[in-house]
């Protein structure tokens, strides 16, 4: 469904990504893992189309993407979800969550409707909520409302950032039940990226590990976990 293949990004002279390869297939939960800086938000950013790659080609569905504006690759039905999670805190939950269908100007106002109540099946703390301010709600609930949100637009592949930073551990377990139940019954495609690579191996079909801007090492989840190297690669 999606392949990068030698994809090269600059931010000025530095040269941050140095030939990114990975393929994502329909169905399946792959990891992108690796320490601090190390480009894992410049990847996805570079699929998205929000910094325009050097070199290389970013294939989704069979078309080349990688010179697109990430309106239209948003339009394609892919869904960035960032690390910052970027709630607008004054708006009210249900605000926040409608925003997520403007990259998908056709959808009748049903089709919102009926996506926000799929929204609120999978995390209904959100519908409880729906008339708060985003900014009342806890660090948990905003990713929840971020994940939420990039699904609004129904997308068949999203690109999610970090999503258990900061979040106590009974909530990130939370998180990974509603994910994964997400992409088994909604048949979503997920490139996760993730420091926290024990639990991201965990709920993964597949992983890649990035160090300086190149792929270290790739592999089923449990080839990951028990490589010496990747423990070292990622503090395991
Ligand atoms: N807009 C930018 N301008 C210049 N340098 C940047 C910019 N964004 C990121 N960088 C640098 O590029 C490198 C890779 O950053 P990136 O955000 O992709 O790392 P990351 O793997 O996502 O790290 P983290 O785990 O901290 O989120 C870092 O050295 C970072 O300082
Ligand atoms: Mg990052």
């Amino acid at each position: 469904m999606l392949e990068v293949k030698d994809l090269n990004t600059f931010y000025g002279k530095s040269h941050i990504l140095q030939g990114v390869n990975l393929d994502v297939g329909e169905g399946e939960i792959v990891c992108l893992l690796g320490r601090n800086g190390v480009g894992k938000s410049t990847t996805l950013k570079s699929i998205m189309g929000l910094v325009t790659p050097s070199r290389g080609t970013v294939t989704f569905e069979g078309k080349q993407i990688q010179k697109m504006r990430p309106d239209v690759i948003a339009r394609m039905r892919i869904s960035y979800i960032p690390e910052d999670r970027r709630i607008f805190s004054r708006l009210s939950v249900k605000e926040n969550l409608l925003i997520g269908t403007s990259n998908a100007p056709d959808m009748t106002k049903a089709r919102k409707e009926e996506m926000l109540e799929k929204a609120y099946m999978y995390f209904p703390i959100l519908k409880e909520k729906e008339s708060q301010g985003g900014g009342y709600l806890s660090g948990g609930q905003q990713q929840m409302l971020a994940i939420a949100r990039g699904l609004m637009c129904d997308p068949k592949l999203v690109l999610l950032d970090e999503p258990f930073e900061g979040l106590a551990p009974v909530i990130i377990w939370e998180l990974i039940d509603i994910i994964k139940k997400l992409c088994e019954t909604e048949k979503m495609t997920l490139l996760l990226v993730e420091q926290k690579a024990a639990l991201a191996l965990k709920m993964s079909d597949r992983g890649y590990v990035l160090e300086k801007g190149l792929v270290k090492c790739e592999g089923t989840c449990q080839f990951l976990s028990e490589s010496e190297e990747v423990r070292e690669r990622c503090g395991l």
